[in-house]
């Protein structure tokens, strides 16, 4: 190669080796390397026709060595200590123009911590989305760090990620720091969310309705003809239609139902709480894969308790109800908990930018982001529930996902995340709630006074007197 390249990628794992055959496509050369030297040559060696822009390299010095200054090198390998071992390893061999791009599942405040690290490089943090396929073909990219440094990475960044319906790039800047990563794990928590209410609703057909797997895949399939329409949906109805090639029987009754987790949606649910922000859907969709793993429990209950009760008759046009008004309700949670973030840790994120940039690529890419982003774009300081667009779909959606709820309570069928929606929005359009008792028992037992809805300044209860 003529020209030495200035982009770089470490860890050709699988999303590692996607995201760089999917630069070199896009026509950029790209040095490469990976800490087994066979992986890089096999990777080279498969690259095809893009193998003439890979340069891939042997140790780590001979990748900075085949490279030309000002580098900016994007790191794939897991996030955690592995990310902090090769910065350490790369300090040394970089000067103060290279950039270092953690393009990993980074928590983001391992990422602030990063970018105020003071290293001999410029560092920035980058959530990708889209699994194996997005990052070959178009990922949706949520960049943190200092403009500059997403202004010199935005031409790459742009080129390779996936395109909206309008053709607008699916990569944006986030903001400082962490901001990147927070934005991409606010992402993750709502991917968990939007996976749990489906399988709720799967749940409701499959044990309330006594529907089999191929009978429900055409309903999913249906529904991703409407509002629904979502690469979740899509795939729900392909593997509903799977066929084991074991058993020949539906590929979804032979696979256990124990979820794992990789930490991320955890991770949502854990900075929710230290910003008080509500986002129960999110909370119950993590919950529920922990309570999904507790299989020898589970079983005894059911030894214990019986099967639930009689089946539930549920008209699918609810479910679908009752699954956009879910949607909805865990995204207004998920778009109020950025704004918290933003005021608490002093971003700027544009709420219609960032919806925008999950319309493609990413794992929770839908047709209703497009509508969230025109929403969100009227008025980003408002909760979603509180845009006429939204407030009409969840008048049509709520005495669905009433009934969906209730059906869940009365024949025994565990719906947290639908039902920690529908609670959320009816203390959201409660103008007087129940505090009023929490308040007067803190008073009571702790003198820790309250307001008074009259405005006279008596912060104690009779009972405080005497
Ligand atoms: C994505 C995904 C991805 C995530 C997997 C698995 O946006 O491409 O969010 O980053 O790692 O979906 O996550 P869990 O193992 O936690 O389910």
């Amino acid at each position: 190669m003529a020209v030495k390249p200035q982009l770089g990628l470490i860890g050709l794992g699988t999303m590692g080796a996607a995201l760089a055959l999917n630069i070199a496509e896009k026509g950029f050369p790209i040095a490469v390397w990976n800490r087994t030297a066979s992986v890089t040559r096999r990777f080279h060696s498969a690259a095809g026709a893009l193998a003439e822009r890979i340069v891939p390299a042997e140790t780590l010095a001979d990748l900075v060595a085949a490279m030309a200054a000002p580098r900016a090198i994007i790191l794939m390998v897991p996030a955690g200590e592995a990310v902090d071992a090769q910065l350490s390893a790369l300090a040394p061999l970089l000067g103060p123009q290279d950039l270092v791009i953690d393009a990993g599942n980074a928590n983001f405040h391992d990422t602030d911590r990063r970018a105020a690290a003071g290293w001999p490089f410029r560092f920035m943090g980058i959530g990708v989305s889209g699994g194996e396929a997005g990052a070959r073909h178009g990922p949706a990219i949520m960049a943190g760090g200092k403009p500059e440094d997403w202004a010199r990475m935005a031409p790459v960044l742009r080129a390779i990620a996936a395109r909206a319906e309008d053709g607008t790039p699916c990569a944006d800047h986030m903001g400082e720091g962490g901001a990147g990563h927070f934005v991409k794990m606010v992402h993750n928590g709502i991917e968990y969310a939007d996976m749990q209410m489906i399988a709720e609703v799967y749940g409701i057909m499959r044990d309330g309705l006594a529907m089999a797997a191929p009978e429900i895949a055409p309903v999913f399939a249906r529904w991703n003809e409407g509002v629904l329409r979502s690469y979740l949906v899509e795939i729900s109805a392909a593997v509903a239609a799977a066929r084991d090639p074991v058993t020949g029987g539906p590929m979804l009754d032979m696979i256990v139902d124990a979820a794992g987790q990789k930490g991320t949606g955890r991770w949502t649910a854990i900075e929710a709480q230290h910003l008080g922000a509500p986002i129960p859907v999110i909370e119950a969709a993590v919950m529920a894969r922990n309570v999904s793993a507790r299989r020898a429990e589970r079983a005894a209950g059911e030894a214990l308790y019986g099967p639930a009760p009689e089946p539930a008759v549920v008209p699918l046009e609810d479910l679908e109800q009752a699954l956009i008004a879910g949607k909805i309700l865990c995204y207004a949670q998920g778009f109020a908990m950025m704004r918290a973030a933003a005021e608490s840790f002093g971003w700027a994120l544009d709420m219609p930018a960032i919806a925008r940039v999950w319309r493609a690529g990413c794992i929770i890419r839908s047709a209703m982001l497009n509508d969230m982003a025109e929403a969100l774009a009227e008025d980003p300081g408002r909760n979603l529930i509180l845009a006429p667009f939204f407030a009409n779909t969840l008048r049509r959606g709520l005495p669905a996902l009433r009934r969906v709820v209730a059906a869940g309570a009365l024949h025994g069928l565990g719906l947290p995340a639908l039902s920690a929606g529908l609670a959320w929005f009816d203390m959201m359009r409660t103008a007087r709630g129940t505090a009023d008792m929490i308040q007067a028992q803190r008073d009571y037992f702790g003198l820790h006074g309250f307001q008074r809805r009259d405005g006279l300044d008596r912060p104690h209860g009779p009972w405080a007197e005497g």
